[in-house]
């Protein structure tokens, strides 16, 4: 096998690994930038969810308590005020969602669906568990969800408990059927929160071809410029050196001259046969004589 081919070969095979190294080490560290930043997204959602829920009942409930002995508001629930917040974003973004999913809801809107229902009863059967992530396929694509239980308190029981105990505008406004029997300190559902994962995922994807890309650029242009100085500096002058060597061996002895040009390896080899050359021109014509 010729020379350049060993090398090519030999090169080739480390690029390889060298370019799949920092391929598969890559594509890890950009998949999990990515999914890191969509469960800050989900996060910060989870968070404007709670904060809605505590200015609710914080400022907006006690500025309409004495209405709610006449009407019930829904608007002074923080459960409605949260959902609603997101509706009023859904509409710009659609894929973003945001669910009070409860196994046992007031609202029929906010009944848990299958999957969140078996979110519910994860959070019920190990209350340490505080949060859950995950990830499922949507019509509009894949997105992560973010869940976090929510337990009922003594407060909350003054609506949620039966019937008897609620007050007499909201069983007006809501029925009797849904939202009681919920006991203390009972997981009763869980906030999830919803978040497309195609944006980020695709940004991480550019970002890898991209990377890859000028990576293998790299090393196609280090491989062609090895190649050319492979070629310049040992495989033209060894041939050539080998061309000479034969013509002498033939008995061509002033074929060629054995002149270096500079003084590396190949140089000193050269200069070295050039002399072997006239030491043997010189005993031959000591032989002749
Ligand atoms: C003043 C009565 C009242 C109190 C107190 C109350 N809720 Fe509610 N809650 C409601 C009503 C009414 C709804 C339905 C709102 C709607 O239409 O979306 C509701 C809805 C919910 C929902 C959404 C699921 C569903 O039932 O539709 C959750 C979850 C919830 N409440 C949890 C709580 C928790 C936890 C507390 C205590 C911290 C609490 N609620 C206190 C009246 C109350």
């Amino acid at each position: 096998m010729k020379l350049i081919w060993k090398f090519n070969l030999l090169l080739f095979g480390i690029f390889l690994l060298g370019f799949a190294i920092a391929g598969v080490v890559s594509w890890r560290v950009l998949q999990a930038n990515a999914r890191e930043e969509i469960v800050q997204n989900a996060r910060l959602m989870m968070e404007a969810a709670l904060s809605s829920r505590t200015y609710t009942t914080a400022q907006v409930k006690p500025l309409l308590d004495t209405q709610l002995k006449y009407v019930f508001l829904p608007q002074t629930v923080p459960a409605y005020a949260a959902t609603e917040l997101f509706n009023e974003m859904r509409k710009k973004h659609p894929d973003y969602v945001y669910k009070e999913a409860t196994l046992n809801p007031t609202n029929p809107r906010d009944r848990a669906s299958d999957w969140e229902a078996d979110i519910v009863n994860v959070f019920r059967a190990s209350p340490d568990n505080k949060e859950v992530v995950g990830e499922r396929d949507t019509p509009t694509g894949r997105a992560l969800y973010l869940a976090r239980p929510i337990q009922a308190t003594g407060t909350c029981l003054v609506c949620h408990s039966s019937i008897e105990v609620a007050p007499k505008t909201m069983v007006d406004l809501y029925g009797p059927a849904n939202g009681f029997g919920w006991k203390m300190n009972e997981v009763i559902g869980a906030q999830v929160v919803s978040v497309p994962m195609s944006v980020p995922i695709a940004r991480a994807n550019q970002t890898f071809r991209t990377f890859m890309l000028s990576l293998a650029g790299v090393f196609i242009v280090t491989f062609l410029l090895l190649d050319a100085m492979l070629h310049v500096m040992v495989i033209r002058r060894v041939t050539r050196l080998a061309k000479a060597a034969d013509q002498v061996s033939l008995g061509h002895m002033d074929a060629s001259e054995f002149k270096a040009r500079s003084r590396d390896e190949i140089g000193v080899l050269t200069e070295a046969i050039g002399r072997m050359k006239t030491s043997l021109v010189q005993a031959m014509k000591m032989l002749e004589s």
